[in-house]
């Protein structure tokens, strides 16, 4: 396998795009991340990474960022309205995929969700479902990662005093560190064959969504309070208020809570070791 040496992360300075992008200059990757705004990467990773302005509203843009790479990570937004899953997320996958058949990228990696599959009907996971099929279609070598529920999902839910739970938060989920998906990819980039390869991810440890946030409250923020609030009212408060972040927010907590997790991360584990962060390592690193 020819050596991959440079990756380009477009969405780097995003929530899940900040540990990838770390982890791969820490394992001696030439990282360059696409950004809408370079001065915002410069801000983020100083000068351990180059910088590229990438928007997806500019094909062109998404084009030249390729140019001299080796291989792209797509850490893509998702809403906060159903139709911006689409227009974001599934159209500039399928422009990358296409820019990337033509200067023969030697692997284009995607972190998608755990439940993606072609039957499901809730929007969000049909895009993605519509992006690693373009990335699958277009040829090049891929990696797709059915990621779980992330660990720093929980830093969004601090509003104020309070750390506010969304849903029942019973469900029960291998809770994944972002720092861990950037090992297992600057692994797979050396791991001829992790080509071609749909990956469920996931953490070392199951718990509720209820004993997470115990975890990351009583490490974390000590002093604050926990609040449940039924995603049927989030949905409606999110409506009334405009909070559309808190109205995505709840459509996704439902849609997972009744989808459960459904892969197998055995074969992950195997080809590219097991993933090592727990939730209590994680609030301490957070915690600093
Ligand atoms: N939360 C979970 O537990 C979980 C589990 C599995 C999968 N995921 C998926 O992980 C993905 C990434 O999540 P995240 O929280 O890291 O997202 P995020 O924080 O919203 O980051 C997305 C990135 O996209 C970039 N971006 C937005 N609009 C753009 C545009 N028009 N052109 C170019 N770049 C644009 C932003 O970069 P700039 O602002 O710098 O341009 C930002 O860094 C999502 O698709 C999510 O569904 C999440």
């Amino acid at each position: 396998m020819d050596k991959i040496t440079r990756v380009l992360v477009i969405g780097g300075t995003g929530m899940l795009g900040r540990p990838v992008t770390r982890r791969l200059v820490e394992e001696g990757y030439t990282v360059t991340v696409g950004s809408r705004s370079p001065g915002k990467v410069e801000d983020i990773f100083g000068s351990s990474v180059k910088a590229a302005t990438v928007d997806f509203s500019s094909p062109a843009s998404l084009a030249a960022a390729l140019e001299g790479q080796d291989a792209v990570h797509l850490n893509l937004p998702s809403g906060p309205r159903f139709e911006d899953c689409f227009r974001n997320e599934a159209r500039a996958a399928e422009t990358v995929a296409n820019a990337a058949a033509q200067v023969k990228l030697k692997r284009i990696s995607y972190l998608s969700g755990e439940t993606v599959g072609p039957d499901r009907k809730f929007p969000p996971v049909q895009a993605k479902w519509q992006a690693e099929e373009a990335i699958r279609a277009s040829g090049v070598p891929f990696t797709i990662w059915r990621a779980t529920w992330f660990m720093e999902t929980l830093t969004n839910l601090v509003k104020g005093g309070l750390i506010v739970i969304l849903g029942s938060g019973r469900s029960r989920v291998h809770w994944l560190a972002g720092e861990d998906l950037g090992t297992s990819l600057a692994k797979a980039l050396r791991t001829e064959d992790s080509a071609d390869r749909i990956f469920y991810i996931y953490g070392p440890e199951a718990m509720t969504f209820k004993e997470a946030v115990l975890i990351f409250r009583d490490t974390c923020h000590p002093e604050k309070k926990i609040m449940k609030i039924p995603t049927g009212l989030a949905i409606i408060l999110g409506k009334l208020t405009g909070g559309r972040e808190m109205w995505f927010g709840a459509q996704m907590i439902r849609y997972l809570d009744a989808a459960g997790e459904t892969g197998d991360p055995i074969e992950m584990s195997r080809l590219l070791g097991p993933t090592k962060t727990t939730l209590a390592q994680f609030a301490a690193k957070l915690k600093g």
